[in-house]
């Protein structure tokens, strides 16, 4: 096949990419997104095969490849649970790392056997091990803390920041010094470098906090893209180059957003050890007032609005169904029911958004953080469910606490607000929550699902 038709096949490929990506924007159009992106790497692979490089056609080998990694993806891809799903991505992150590494091998050993080397295809070469190192190494020890195999504790050194900078000085030294003198690279110096940077990518994640881990898996993924971009330099294929480059463009605004709406900074992040402080924000104390099952169904039932304000303890207890059950009963009652999701509730992007989609719960009734806010200046009731830090006051009022500045659902806004969860315990960000003391909240202690499983008993009885 002509050169200009496998061009063309590229730029139909990349724009399939681009549609994928922009559906994958909303829930609505989510499943779609993910079949056109599939697409479009379908024609990339395949065009990748007729367009042959210099001293390729290992054909065995290359089907051997798609037909166990294909096989491989799928079955793993209809065996995860929607709540393993932060693992799955970052094993597949992984996979992405581990490619660019064992392409960047092969090139840079043919580069020292055949005296080959420019400083710019050393640089490059580098590059896509370094990056796809961390990435591969990287994504593994995230997958292992996000499953709860390894405990931060067991794979934080003292120091372990300082020991992370001295890395990643040393690592920039060795490409500048490569890139200078690139006949000073061989065999020994390649075999460090394999080594190095698979260390460097396990020490990197080490400290994070485990619960910090959907972001590092963002920035990770990141890191796959970009790696998969620079062996798309290496090989000169524009379909390998505008991938990885997509990758990691999506991964590092995905880093940046979810930063953002926790308002702290990337390093921050990197550095850990966010969490399980247990201070004390001023004004978490006084009296806590507790409502009955029996009282929350005769606020809810004739509420004139209900806005249900999920969080990562209705992913806990798989709260989502019974919710909508209970939506279902006060809607046929005429309350105006709402969801306020709040962009970091749970434990990983659109967490919420799955759960509750899930559920068949219509995606117009979940409001984003400035419609929920507005709704819930005239809402009846608001019912949080198994949130906590993302409906912290003390983010507005507490210049003193670690989730300061980030924005909040302001629940305290509605005429009424019930908090459902099991205890007083704090959540992610190890903190009390005033809200809990607010004058206009009640208390409705126990698991989310076993508490309105009673609410919807109660409402059936009135109706
Ligand atoms: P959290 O602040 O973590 O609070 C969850 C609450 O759920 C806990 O206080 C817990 O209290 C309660 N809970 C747990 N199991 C429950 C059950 N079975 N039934 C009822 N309640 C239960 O959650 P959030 O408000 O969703 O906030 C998310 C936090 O995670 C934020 O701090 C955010 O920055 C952080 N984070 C989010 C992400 C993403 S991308 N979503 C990524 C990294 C970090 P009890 O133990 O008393 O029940």
């Amino acid at each position: 096949m002509g050169g200009l038709w496998v061009d063309f096949g590229y730029l139909i490929g990349a724009t399939l990419f681009i549609i994928g990506l922009r559906k994958l924007s909303s829930p609505a159009t989510a499943r779609d997104g993910n079949l056109w992106a599939a697409a479009g790497m379908g024609i990339a692979i395949i065009l990748a095969m007729v367009e042959p490089i210099s001293g390729f056609g290992n054909y065995p080998w290359i089907f051997g490849g798609l037909i166990i990694g294909g096989i491989l993806g799928w079955l793993m891809a209809m065996k995860v649970q929607m709540t393993a799903m932060p693992q799955l991505v970052s094993l597949f992150n992984g996979f992405g790392g581990a490619c660019a590494v064992l392409l960047a091998m092969v090139e840079l050993n043919n580069g020292y056997e055949n005296q080959t080397f420019t400083q710019g295809s050393i640089l490059i070469g580098m590059l896509t091990l370094v990056i796809g190192g961390v990435a591969f190494t990287g994504s593994v020890l995230a997958f292992l803390k996000l499953d709860g195999r390894v405990n931060d504790k067991n794979v934080t050194l003292p120091g372990h920041t300082y020991i992370n900078i001295a890395f990643g000085l040393i690592t920039i030294a060795g490409l500048i010094y490569f890139t200078i003198y690139p006949d000073k690279f061989n065999g020994t110096a390649l075999a460090i470098s394999i080594v190095w940077s698979l260390v460097y990518g396990w020490s990197f994640v080490a400290p994070i906090g485990g619960a910090d881990m959907p972001v590092v898996i963002s920035l990770l993924n990141s890191f796959s893209g970009l790696s998969g971009a620079a062996a798309g330099l290496i090989y000169g294929n524009r379909m390998m180059l505008i991938g990885g480059i997509l990758v990691g463009a999506s991964g590092t605004i995905l880093t940046i957003l979810m930063c953002n709406a926790m308002n702290r900074s990337l390093w921050n992040v990197i550095i850990g050890g966010f969490g399980g402080g247990g201070t004390s924000s001023s004004g978490a104390d006084g009296e806590v007032r507790e409502i009955s099952v029996n009282d929350a169904a005769i606020l809810l039932y004739y509420a004139d609005s209900v806005v249900f304000v999920p969080g990562y303890g209705l992913a806990v207890a798989q709260a989502q169904k019974t919710v909508k059950e209970l939506d279902d009963l006060l809607e046929a009652n005429g309350v105006e029911v709402r969801y306020a999701i709040h962009p970091v509730a749970g434990r990983m992007p659109g967490h919420m958004n799955v759960l509750l989609a899930e559920a068949d719960v219509p995606y117009p009734k979940l409001l984003d953080l400035d419609d929920a806010n507005s709704f819930l200046n005239q809402a009846t009731v608001a019912v949080i469910i198994g949130a906590n830090d993302v409906v912290n006051p003390a983010a507005e009022t507490d210049p003193g606490s670690p989730i300061y500045g980030m924005p909040v659902l302001k629940v305290w806004n509605a005429q009424h607000v019930i908090v459902m969860k099991r205890s007083m315990a704090a959540g992610y960000a190890g903190i009390q929550n005033p809200l809990f003391f607010h004058p206009k909240n009640r208390m409705l202690f126990g698991d989310a699902k076993k508490r309105l499983q009673d609410l919807v008993t109660e409402v059936k009885g009135m109706g």
